[in-house]
């Protein structure tokens, strides 16, 4: 291997078009990401945080410089490339939970293996896990609207987890939750972080969230302004 890092950004530019103008949202960023890091990008709101993490998780494309994701240059895969990364090493955690409606809290969290060529044996016994880890196998056939927003929100845990992926990306995950589903949902990510090894990725303004992350990345105008280590006590998490 040619480095540590499971990602790693080159120079990465993304320009959007504003009518004749042009907006730099990512404006020469350059990071690696370890194994097993659980990171907050924070930065007011435009400075390019969500488009940071869509072009990590292989949702969009640099236009200019490079995104390194396990080995794989976001930048040349083709579509089903990209989709075939997301679906075996990604998994997404949105603040609005993203939840099919229509399907059961199983059949959510089953979802992503539908893609995975698994038996359904052994997609009950994985969603099962999951569900364990998140604390939710008695509501397994709930239908999302049953749910408070903490269950919903751990409900996409568990389906941003089924398959183990490397990485997991969290755009304001906790926006729409209270302080203590924030706090529950926060540790339920830190174990699998701890357990799994799974490197977290959050997008937040949350200073809550902001108190468990072992590493600040400040984003201002598309650049990264510090990047910082941070060593959270157990105090500071709850807020003492
Ligand atoms: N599809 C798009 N077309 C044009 N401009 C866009 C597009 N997506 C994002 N932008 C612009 O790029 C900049 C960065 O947006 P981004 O969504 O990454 O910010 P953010 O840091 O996630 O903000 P927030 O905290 O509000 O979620 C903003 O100025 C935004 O308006
Ligand atoms: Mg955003």
């Amino acid at each position: 291997m040619e480095n540590s890092f499971l990602i790693k950004t080159k120079e990465l530019v993304k320009i959007y078009p504003i009518g004749w103008k042009k907006l730099a949202a990512l404006d020469h960023v350059n990071l690696g990401f370890e194994k097993a890091e659980f990171t907050g990008v924070v930065g007011p709101s435009g400075s390019g945080k969500t488009t940071l993490l869509n072009i990590i998780g292989s949702l969009d494309v640099p236009t200019a410089g490079s995104a390194e994701v396990l080995g794989k240059k976001v930048e040349d895969l083709s579509n089903r490339q990209a989709a075939a990364l997301r679906n075996h090493s990604i998994g997404f955690i949105f603040q609005t939970f993203n939840l099919l409606p229509v399907y059961t809290v199983f059949e959510n969290v089953e979802f992503p293996l539908l893609l995975l060529g698994l038996s359904a044996d052994e997609r009950k016994q994985k969603v099962r896990k999951a569900l364990e880890w998140v604390d939710l196998v008695d509501r397994a056939k709930s239908k999302p609207a049953q749910l408070s927003g903490g269950q919903c929100q751990r409900v996409a845990i568990a389906r941003a987890v089924v398959k183990k992926p490397a990485i997991i990306l969290a755009d304001e995950p906790t926006a729409n939750l209270d302080a203590e589903n924030s706090h529950n949902i926060l540790q339920t990510m830190e174990e699998l972080n701890r357990e799994l090894k799974t490197t977290f990725i959050f997008a937040t303004h949350d200073e809550k969230v902001i108190r468990y992350i072992r590493r600040k990345i400040t984003l201002v105008d598309g650049k990264v302004a510090k990047d910082e280590v941070m060593n959270p006590t157990k105090a500071e998490r709850k807020g003492q």
